[in-house]
């Protein structure tokens, strides 16, 4: 997986792709990463990105010039990865299912917006599509280039070093994740449920199938609906899991 990232912070973007999983993935060989710094291409001495918006209005907006430049320098050299996507809050909402969609290409770019916006000829001639991770303003796309890359990065082949654990956690079935538990069996008083030490497999799997429908049917409706509601089966299974209040609440009979 190549993912090139065009952004006026590079040293933040290394930073936080250095560790953990990213780090170790860049190490394995499962993602060539490769930041570029947009003030690359600048040729004054003040090595300036922004200027003021034409029609007046507060802020400064990330000129055309300088990130036409950064990115034709990349595509004339080493070749581009793309799609080229931008980051910016007016974007496609970036969702797991994205990621997926992204994890199963062989590369694609980020171009981070910064300050007011960016002048709209970068997003009219130059990208394939914009991004946005959700309905709220920050300062700029870099955070939101890294929520892209360590989201699409777990899903690439390897770079978990556990193939499983990508697909049987929350949203790769469109439900919220169970609740988890590691040693000790109690901790101030609060006990581990027996089911999970009981070392009936399927006993185990139904509960915790119980717990990720209840769960997400508590706290987000919208996804089960997203999926079609629930199966006879599902309703059954919380019904024995003593959730017919629960259900009863969204409308189930049980
Ligand atoms: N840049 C600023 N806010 C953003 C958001 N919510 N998503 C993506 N890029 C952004």
């Amino acid at each position: 997986m190549r993912i090139d990232v065009f952004t006026i912070f590079p040293e933040v973007v290394e930073g936080y792709c250095a560790a953990s999983l990213l780090g170790r993935a860049r190490r394995d060989g499962h993602l060539d990463l490769r930041v570029r710094d947009l003030r690359e291409a600048t040729d004054d001495a003040r090595r300036t990105v922004d200027d003021a918006p034409f029609g007046g209005g507060a802020g400064m907006v990330l000129m055309a010039e300088p990130v036409f430049g950064a990115i034709e320098a990349v595509e004339a050299s080493d070749g581009l990865a793309r799609p080229l996507l931008l980051l910016t809050p007016g974007g496609r909402p970036f969702t797991q299912e994205v990621a997926a969609e992204l994890a199963g290409v062989e590369g694609f770019s980020l171009l981070c917006g910064r300050y007011e916006g960016v002048d709209q000829r970068v997003a009219d001639h130059l990208v394939d599509g914009e991004l946005s991770i959700g309905d709220y303003v920050l300062g700029g796309g870099e955070a939101a280039a890294l929520v892209v890359i360590e989201a699409v990065t777990r899903l690439v082949p390897g770079a978990l070093g556990n193939d499983q654990s990508a697909n049987e956690e929350s949203f790769a079935d469109g439900l919220l994740e169970y609740p988890q538990y590691t040693r000790p069996a109690e901790f101030r008083g609060w006990a581990v449920p027996e089911v999970l030490r009981s070392g009936d497999h399927a006993k185990v799997a139904r509960w915790r199938r119980a717990r990720a429908l209840a769960r997400t049917l508590e706290r987000r409706p919208d996804l089960i609906v997203a999926r079609g509601g629930l199966s006879t089966e599902e309703v059954r299974l919380l019904a024995e899991a003593g959730e017919v209040h629960l259900l009863a609440e969204h409308g189930y009979d049980s």
